[in-house]
């Protein structure tokens, strides 16, 4: 007989925040559908969660960076009328100075963080607009956040540009569905632990992480709030409200056409 529970798409579940995600997800009655690279890993990850929650889990085999592979996510996507939850989460760091970072992993990033979460968005959402229900989650990063600030970490011009990308487009993108019955909502984890870091905690072996356990318990329960940004470490949400009239107040004030004094030479 075939499954009429809601199905949840994460990427990048063979490890990490989607792992803890699609376990959450099953356990939580869904069915779900994984997407990495590494075959042995989804196949367990499937096997395991079947046998322990009773609901189905089926994966993928795709690199998302491959156009014609993402292209059949974006398909797979298309057909599933069940679909009522989409989480754009693979990724990696890529990290190092902009000019000396081989071009290729500057198109990698852009292709793993941007081009892939518009591409299966756009798969999915005319689906879930139809049906009134349903939520695109992008994991984006704190980095999102890092662009006027000098940290300590140097080399994260593309990645932390690509999250400040979904960052934006995904606030713009929960503005446009408004009324749709459909969410969007961009996710700002810190450190996690991961693979990320390199598998066994990498640079960052002496530094506290959070779980990816509590990042998935963020975003499930982010979307029963109805938050458009979610920020699973922040206490004080309201900062993000204040970031939002700071903005308005600079896109109001530069909502000129008179050129600013200090450029009149
Ligand atoms: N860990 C952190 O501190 C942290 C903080 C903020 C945001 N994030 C974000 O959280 C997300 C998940 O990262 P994580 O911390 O859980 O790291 P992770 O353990 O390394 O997991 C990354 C996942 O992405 C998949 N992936 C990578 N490249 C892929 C590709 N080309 N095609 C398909 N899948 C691909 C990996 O699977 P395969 O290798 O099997 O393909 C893996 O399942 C990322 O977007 C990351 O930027 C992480």
């Amino acid at each position: 007989m075939e499954s009429t529970r809601n199905l949840a798409l994460v990427t990048g579940a063979s490890s990490g925040i989607g792992e803890a995600l699609a376990e959450r997800l099953a356990k939580d009655g869904r069915d779900v559908l994984i997407v990495a690279r590494r075959r042995e890993r989804l196949e367990a990850l499937a096997t395991r969660l079947q046998a322990e929650t009773g609901v189905e889990v089926d994966f993928l085999v795709a690199d998302l960076t491959d156009p014609e592979q993402l292209l059949f996510v974006e398909d797979r996507i298309a057909q599933e009328s069940r679909l009522d939850l989409l989480v754009n989460n693979a990724g990696f760091a890529g990290y190092g100075p902009f000019a000396e970072i081989e071009p290729s992993v500057a198109d990698r990033l852009t292709a793993i963080h941007i081009v892939a979460p518009l591409r299966l968005a756009r798969a999915a959402l005319p689906g879930m607009i139809a049906r009134a229900r349903g939520a695109v989650v992008n994991i984006a990063s704190l980095l999102a956040l890092s662009g006027p600030l000098r940290l300590p970490m140097a080399g994260r011009a593309t990645y932390a540009g690509a999250k400040s990308f979904l960052l934006t487009f995904t606030q713009l993108l929960a503005t446009e569905l408004e009324g749709s019955g459909v969410q969007a909502m961009v996710c700002l984890p810190g450190m996690v632990e991961s693979e990320f870091h390199g598998i066994g905690g990498g640079t960052f072996a002496d530094v506290r992480l959070m779980t990816a356990e509590d990042v998935a318990q963020a975003i499930v329960v982010g979307l029963e709030l109805g938050e458009t940004v979610c920020a699973p470490t922040l206490e004080d949400a309201t900062l993000f409200e204040r970031l939002r009239e700071l903005q308005q107040a600079a896109l109001t004030a530069a909502r000129s056409t008179e050129l600013a004094g200090r450029y009149k030479r």
